[in-house]
């Protein structure tokens, strides 16, 4: 097998004509789902770090070291579900073939990283680095979300099913059971591990995809 740096040069000298890395990417982008309902077998051991891995190579604003990731595995998962749904809720979860995903990937940010980096010389002419209400756009968000996609796409190229799903109101108690520093601000969770043939479908994937043309501002000016 080609190790990845190989891997990585054999794309840089594909024959320009060749359609297979638009092929491989359009697949992975397209054939994506996610997916609610999971077998209980474990992910291979190292996947996860894999995963995180990848997402190290996603892109940050200014470079910024301002993500941080919790894997959860084993008792850590049922940890994490006993947290979010006590009081025996979970017998009355109409996803109980999400509780079965092995691995729970959760994505951390900090601001102060951010503010400290657009402090800095090449930067601070933005005045992004006085205070989060400086940023009308705050990139530690959307940093997160390229991670997360990052490590969707990650997961569907080993034919690992993902769900991303929020945490909301029991981030405190997460971070006070994982010793996450209070620093850090919770971007969401995503569940990993092998789908099952059958997935029940969530309300929202019902809803129809806009084709592009319709979502795409005219600029009537012109
Ligand atoms: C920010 C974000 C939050 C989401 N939260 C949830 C969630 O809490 N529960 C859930 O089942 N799906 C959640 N989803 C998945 C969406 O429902 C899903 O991406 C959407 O319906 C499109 O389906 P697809 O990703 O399978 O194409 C979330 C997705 C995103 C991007």
């Amino acid at each position: 097998m080609l190790s990845l740096g190989q891997w990585l040069r054999s794309l840089k000298n594909l024959d320009p004509k060749s359609d297979l890395k638009h092929k491989a990417v359009l697949g992975l982008l397209k054939g994506r789902r996610m997916t609610r309902d999971f077998k209980e077998s474990p992910l291979e051991l190292g996947t996860a770090e894999e995963l995180v891995d990848v997402a190290r190579y996603a892109p940050r604003a200014g470079n910024t070291d301002g993500i941080r990731y919790l894997i959860l595995e084993n008792t850590e998962v049922s940890d994490y579900w006993a947290i979010t749904m006590p009081d025996d809720t979970q017998h009355d979860f109409p996803w109980p073939g999400l509780l079965k995903a092995p691995t729970l990937i959760l994505i951390w940010v900090n601001s102060t990283e951010y503010l400290d980096r657009y402090s800095e010389a090449d930067k601070s002419r933005s005045g992004l680095g006085d205070s989060e209400s400086s940023w009308s756009t705050p990139y530690w968000w959307v940093d997160g979300g390229m991670a997360a996609m990052a490590i969707l796409i990650a997961a569907e190229s080993q034919n690992l099913g993902t769900l991303f799903f929020g945490v909301f109101e029991h981030e405190n108690m997460i971070k006070s059971r994982f010793d996450i520093p209070d620093e850090f601000n919770v971007v969401g969770a995503i569940a990993v591990g092998h789908g099952t043939a059958e997935q029940r479908k969530s309300k929202s994937t019902l809803r129809k995809r806009l084709e592009a043309k319709d979502l795409i501002f005219k600029n009537n000016k012109n």
